[in-house]
């Protein structure tokens, strides 16, 4: 699978080093050929010798190592490379990444190179949320740096959240995808999934049975081809793919704000079934049951519409914005009049009437409508309907 391709993986000072002595396994038994490069930090986690033991290759650890230089330059060794992997990647070496800083053998490597990045973030969950960790991914992901993980989970210091580095498993699967040219490298696709949850008070919420199966697969999909993917989710029953930017959120305000906040994108894909209406005065304090009293009333608010603000918007439209229309009746006319209502170029309709057993079910039949008409997919798996759209997209941004 990865026969002639040389990985040079660059360990970092993280608990999670122990794991990347599995992806080295993992990487040669796939057919790559390993340069392994250990931090000072790196090296306080694992031994030399076991990285090289393992990579069946010298490890390199030093800057100025006049051997290393006499036989390879610090230069030509992350040119000779396929790709370049960071795992684990701590919070302090994304930082110097994200500043252009080389002051060691890694910095210096990562900011010598032309060939792609792949980094695979490990750090306490709050080194994790801090801005300052988020401006330097912002600004990773600008250059083009690739992220597999972090997962989400109880961490080596007992705190629990977004942190772990991704298991090896799915970071071989990351360098597979990041070593197959897709028509979609280089393009931001940003999704929205899910449900979302609209709150009455502190313990009950309006919600509706979306699983985000169909968002996630799309999301999948356009990873698979290649595309960096923001995937903004709701509170789904499906768990998120691997390999995209995962930003979760509750309300359709949040959403909106996570969406905003991930523009500019080259494609949207809004698949989420966003509420369309909040109760309007959420209840601080849990409502009581009073024995004779009145029934409680809601009363509801408007939600912003995210798909036609972004549709709609004069400065960070993407060049393609994708809605969906899930109907119980009508579903050709009323998809049709969302199209022009939202001001999105395609809808991707699908009629969830409860005998069709698509909304939370494996399959689903779509229509795709665009200005150029309209086109009714067979009844396929999701996942096959995601990939169809996907190459669509695809070739959409050419
Ligand atoms: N959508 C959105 N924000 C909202 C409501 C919907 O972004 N507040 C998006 C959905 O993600 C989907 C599309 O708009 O891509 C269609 O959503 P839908 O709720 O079916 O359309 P509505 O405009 O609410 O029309 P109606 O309720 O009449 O079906």
């Amino acid at each position: 699978m990865l026969a002639d391709k040389r990985i040079l993986l660059i360990i970092g000072g993280g608990i999670a080093a122990y794991k990347s002595l599995e992806l080295i396994r993992l990487l040669r038994k796939a057919g790559a050929a390993v340069t392994p490069v250990l931090t000072k930090a790196g090296a306080e986690f694992v031994t030399p010798l076991s990285v090289s033991a393992l990579a069946g290759e010298k490890v390199y650890t030093q800057l100025f190592d006049l051997t290393d230089e006499a036989e390879m330059g610090h230069i030509q060794l992350s040119r000779l490379a396929d790709l370049l992997v960071v795992a684990p990647a701590t919070a302090d070496l994304m930082a110097k990444m994200a500043q252009g800083r080389a002051d060691d053998l890694a910095s210096t490597l990562l900011l010598a190179t032309d060939t792609p990045v792949l980094v695979a973030p490990a750090m306490n969950v709050r080194m994790w949320q801090h801005p300052a960790t988020q401006r330097n991914i912002k600004a990773l992901q600008g250059d083009g740096v690739r992220f597999i993980g972090p997962d989400e989970g109880e961490m080596a210091c007992g705190e629990y959240g977004p942190g772990r580095m991704a298991e090896p498993a799915a970071i071989l699967d990351a360098i597979q995808r990041a070593l197959t040219a897709g028509p979609l490298v280089g393009k931001h696709v940003l999704v929205t999934s899910g449900p979302t949850h609209e709150p009455i008070d502190p313990v009950r919420y309006i919600a509706n049975r979306s699983s985000g199966a169909q968002g996630t697969a799309i999301a999948a999909a356009l990873r698979d081809l290649g595309a960096r993917v923001t995937f903004v989710t709701g509170p789904a029953t499906v768990p998120p793919p691997q390999g995209v930017q995962v930003v979760r959120v509750e309300t359709a305000r949040a959403m909106l704000a996570a969406v905003e906040a991930a523009l500019p994108a080259d494609a949207a894909v809004m698949a989420a079934a966003v509420a369309d209406w909040r109760v309007a005065e959420e209840s601080q304090s849990k409502i009581k049951k009073v024995a004779g009293a009145a029934l409680p009333v809601l009363s509801f608010a408007e939600n912003p519409d995210i798909l036609k603000t972004v549709a709609q918007s004069l400065t960070h439209r993407p060049r393609l914005v994708v809605g969906f229309a899930a109907e119980t009746d009508d579903v050709l006319a009323h998809a049709q009049a969302k199209l022009a209502r939202k001001g999105c170029d395609w809808i991707v309709a699908n009629d969830v009437s409860p005998e069709t057993g698509i909304m939370g079910g494996a399959e689903n039949a779509v229509t795709l409508i665009s200005a150029a008409g309209s086109e009714a997919w067979p009844r396929l798996p999701k996942d096959e309907v995601a990939r169809r759209l996907a190459q669509r997209i695809a070739a959409a941004l050419g």
